[in-house]
């Protein structure tokens, strides 16, 4: 049986009590597999990531060393998220990477966001092969892969492992405990597991993070901007029932500043700050949601006043084609 592909008669977990079974089944494998020895993970707070801590935190306890690299594109409150959910409540053995200065001054001035994509990517893989030659003793790598990068990886449309770059002497043994999930079934996991609501059902987040939508080569200033506004958006959405109904949304912030006026009359030059909301099934192609008009306008005042340097917002009414769900 081939350990990659999902038996016909598997079940889809969609109750609490399929979860905890799969939980149970899956702790029993993990200690057969990795034993007494030592399992590394890089740890982004994504849910599927959050899902193989927390359930080989279960089976081996601080044997899991979780490794979360800040590379200062993450969205507000994620960092501080990790720590308190993982290393405060479960009582993880994790390692805090503060790496923003490392990687915000090797995309500086770095203008092509394909290049901005390499450059993370590969810092990435670099900061995370630092920290795993820094721990004596680890035999094996967990990864959060799913279902989809497996068909996804078969069909050649993407390569699915998360830190595949690592070089030869580090070729860990792989734990994937939720490789045959699809991403309904990591959640209902996620749940049972006791992960909180707000990583269980996050939205899809790039790679490169807020890196990509602060547009042109990246300025801590812009990245603030970027960041403050995304989360004064998810706050909006919270409050008025549409997360978890939309499927992605964000703000983008682009490389150039917007002539505007302030409420003493006075000429302004500040950064327009752009909302992006769309529906998609597999974001192949994508629909703008219908945010009500109102909520639009509360939100642009929120943002106009709240978040120093910017003077103008605007709301992208472009589906998927012709443009891409993200800006670059
Ligand atoms: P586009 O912009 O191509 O986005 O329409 C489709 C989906 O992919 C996400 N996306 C990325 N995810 N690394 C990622 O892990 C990336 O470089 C990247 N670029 C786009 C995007 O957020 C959307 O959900």
């Amino acid at each position: 049986m081939d350990p990659n592909v999902r038996p016909g008669n598997m079940e889809r977990i969609t109750t609490p009590a399929l979860a905890e079974k799969f939980i149970a089944e899956q702790i029993a494998a993990i200690k057969a597999q990795v034993g007494n020895k030592k399992v590394l993970l890089a740890l982004s707070g994504g849910v599927d990531s959050s899902v193989v801590a927390a359930l080989l935190i279960k089976a081996i306890g601080k044997n899991l060393v979780c490794v979360h690299v800040n590379h200062g594109l993450l969205r507000k409150g994620e960092p501080e998220q990790v720590i308190k959910v993982f290393r405060d409540e479960m009582d993880a053995n994790l390692i805090y990477v503060d790496a923003v200065d490392r990687f915000l001054d090797k995309l500086a001035g770095v203008k092509d966001p394909e290049t901005k994509r390499k450059i993370i990517g590969a810092e990435f893989i670099r900061v995370f092969e630092e920290e795993a030659r820094k721990i004596a003793d680890i035999s094996f790598l967990a990864q959060g892969t799913i279902y989809p990068d497996i068909l996804e990886s078969k069909d050649g449309v993407k390569a699915h492992h998360n830190v595949g770059g690592l070089p030869e002497d580090l070729k860990f043994e792989l734990v994937e405990p939720v490789k045959l999930l699809f991403k309904d079934e990591v959640r209902v996991v996620g749940k049972a597991l006791g992960l909180p609501d707000n990583m269980v059902y996050r939205q899809p987040f790039p790679g490169p993070g807020l890196g990509v939508r602060c547009v042109g080569a990246i300025t801590r200033e812009r990245l603030e901007v970027v960041r403050e506004a995304d989360a004064i958006l998810r706050e909006e959405f919270d409050k008025n029932g549409l997360a978890g109904k939309v499927w992605q949304y964000f703000t983008v912030v682009p490389d150039f500043k917007s002539v505007g006026v302030n409420a003493e009359g006075k000429r302004t030059e500040g950064y327009l700050v752009v909302l992006r909301a769309i529906n998609t099934r597999d974001a192949m192609t994508a629909t703008v949601a219908d945010i009500p008009f109102a909520l639009l306008q509360h939100i642009t005042d929120r943002i106009t006043h709240e978040v120093a340097g910017v003077n103008r917002v605007a709301f992208d009414l472009t589906p998927k084609p012709t443009g891409t769900i993200e800006w670059e």
